[in-house]
């Protein structure tokens, strides 16, 4: 959007709030959010966002039952080194982490510098393979260096990849950018976007629907997809990112492969920094280690009571975190769709792989990144190398549906020092059509950020939907017209070029 547009739009923002001021300010009230991650720290920070003047003045109260802040996204110290243990990657067009992490003046973690390969084992060979590229094109040697793992589509550039899936890998490309498109809707100027009581009708306003309604396999055959790239390396994708086949819904499935620009960034010292730093530039009292128990509704106010024996009064309440595992008892009951959480086993390995294993004689011919197709005979979804210490010694990081038992281990690597498991709670299990939870629990101020989360589980669309209940909350409680301009579109050109040169 032009300069001047969204002067324009700023200008008639305020003309229209003038109004407001003289209304007299309502009665301080508290919001109280259930959960520390990316989502309720993003409700809190666009509660102050669009209430800059502190009218209404509301306290903000964030509970969180760990001793932790960043829900899933949490990192993982092997050798002295941290890596993301969690949520690990942000693209390039996710505008509201990128603002995150302007507006938190966070570092963008520095691409690895080594070489990377992939290789697709289906459980007794290798059926593909990339050999290790150092290329002389700046570009394709660029997206070859990205530390993380999505960055393989990527390497749809690479002359390998279109030897084994020719033009279908344009129609995969095509497919994701056409949902990253729709997606930047959400980034549209408050002022003219709509404020959504639903997640059906916030997916319908984007033209992002659709793709929950069928599965991944049915938008990419339609789209004109080789069963060869579907069964292996978009089904490589969608089982490193989801932990899931391509039976999940389209549009979980398409944010999965949405690597393909290159660009994927992170956080220095880790992603939570951003949960951390919104919290704190948020003016709320945060509870940690304090687990809300129940939620119970008073009539003008919810009463949170919590594992440590304390009651809290607060005038609207949001869930930021997954229900679905949760023992939380609502007074009265909710009732939400059912949703199965999708368990994904992070296991992270000091040590060395064992060739034979693979069926490879030396240690070096095993590539970086080990995806697999679907087998259920295969007891891991991955294995990439995280750092490289020496001939003898890497960290590595295994994903997979079970956990891995130290006789596996043994089996796959020669040499093991260190072992650190992580049974994540990680995302829904999609399914084609998606039903979802309603934003809002009751009739009242109940708010869900989590019911996005069966559209696509990211950092980012956590960010979205916080965004939408920040403005549910100031418009359904508080009466207030969001003013605010947020100079994202603009931001966003300037971020696309940084990362691409
Ligand atoms: C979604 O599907 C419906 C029914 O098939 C169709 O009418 C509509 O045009 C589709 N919307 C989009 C945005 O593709
Ligand atoms: C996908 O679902 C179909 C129908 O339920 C099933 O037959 C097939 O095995 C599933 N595919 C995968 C990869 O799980
Ligand atoms: C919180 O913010 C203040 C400045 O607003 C900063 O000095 C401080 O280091 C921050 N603390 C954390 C834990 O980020
Ligand atoms: C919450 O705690 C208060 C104060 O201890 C108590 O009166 C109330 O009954 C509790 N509510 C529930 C739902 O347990
Ligand atoms: C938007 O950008 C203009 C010009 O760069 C700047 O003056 C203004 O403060 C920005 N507004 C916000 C809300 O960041």
């Amino acid at each position: 959007m032009s300069v001047t547009l969204s002067f324009l739009l700023t200008f008639l923002a305020l003309s229209q709030a003038q109004p407001h001021s003289d209304d007299p300010p309502p009665p301080s009230s508290t919001v109280c959010i259930v959960g520390a991650g990316i989502g309720g720290s993003s409700v809190a920070h666009f509660l102050r966002l669009y209430s800059p003047d502190s009218t209404p003045a509301a306290n903000i109260r964030v509970f969180e039952r760990n001793g932790v802040v960043g829900g899933r996204i949490a990192t993982v110290t092997v050798a002295g080194e941290t890596f993301e243990a969690g949520a690990s990657i942000l693209h390039p067009k996710n505008l509201h982490t990128v603002e995150f992490r302007k507006i938190l003046n966070l570092k963008v973690k520095e691409p690895r510098s080594d070489s990377f390969s992939l290789g697709i084992w289906d459980g007794n060979k290798f059926v593909f393979k990339t050999v290790k590229l150092s290329c002389d094109v700046p570009v394709l040697d660029k997206l070859l260096k990205l530390p993380f793992v999505n960055s393989l589509v990527s390497l749809v550039n690479s002359a390998f990849m279109f030897v084994r899936y020719g033009f279908s890998l344009f129609k995969m490309q095509n497919f994701v950018e056409s949902a990253v498109e729709r997606f930047l809707k959400y980034y549209e100027e408050p002022g003219s976007r709509p404020i959504f009581e639903t997640v059906d009708e916030m997916l319908q306003w984007a033209g992002l629907y659709n793709l929950t309604t069928r599965t991944l396999q049915d938008e990419l055959v339609d789209a004109g997809l080789s069963t060869k790239l579907i069964n292996e390396l978009v089904t490589v994708i969608t089982r490193i990112n989801y932990g899931q086949s391509v039976n999940m819904s389209g549009l979980g499935g398409a944010v999965s492969l949405a690597g393909s620009g290159g660009g994927l960034w992170s956080i220095e010292g880790g992603n939570w920094q951003m949960a951390a730093g919104l919290l704190n530039k948020s003016d709320v009292a945060l509870h940690l280690h304090e687990e809300i128990k129940s939620v119970a509704d008073r009539g003008d106010y919810y009463e949170l009571n919590s594992t440590k024996g304390n009651s809290y009064k607060c005038e609207i309440a949001v869930v930021a975190t997954p229900l679905d595992e949760l023992d939380i008892q609502f007074i009265p009951p909710i009732s939400i769709p059912q949703r199965k959480l999708q368990h994904t086993h992070a296991t992270f390995v000091r040590g060395l792989l064992n060739p034979a294993y693979f069926g490879l004689k030396a240690v070096t011919k095993i590539p970086d990144l080990v995806g697999t197709i679907e087998n259920p005979n295969l007891p891991f979804t991955s294995i990439s190398v995280l750092k490289k210490y020496n001939e003898k010694e890497s960290t590595y990081k295994i994903f997979s549906r079970q956990p891995m038992a130290d006789t596996l281990l043994d089996s796959i690597y020669s040499v093991r020092k260190e072992t650190i498991r992580i049974n994540w709670a990680a995302y829904p299990h999609y399914h084609a059509p998606e039903i979802f939870a309603p934003f809002i629990l009751d009739k009242r101020h109940l708010y869900y950020v989590n019911a996005f989360e069966n559209a696509a589980s990211t950092m980012e669309t956590s960010a979205v939907a916080a965004e939408n209940i920040a403005r549910l909350i100031l418009s359904r409680y508080f009466g207030k017209v969001i003013v605010h301009s947020s100079n994202l579109s603009a931001s966003s050109q300037e971020e696309g070029t940084h990362f691409d040169l």
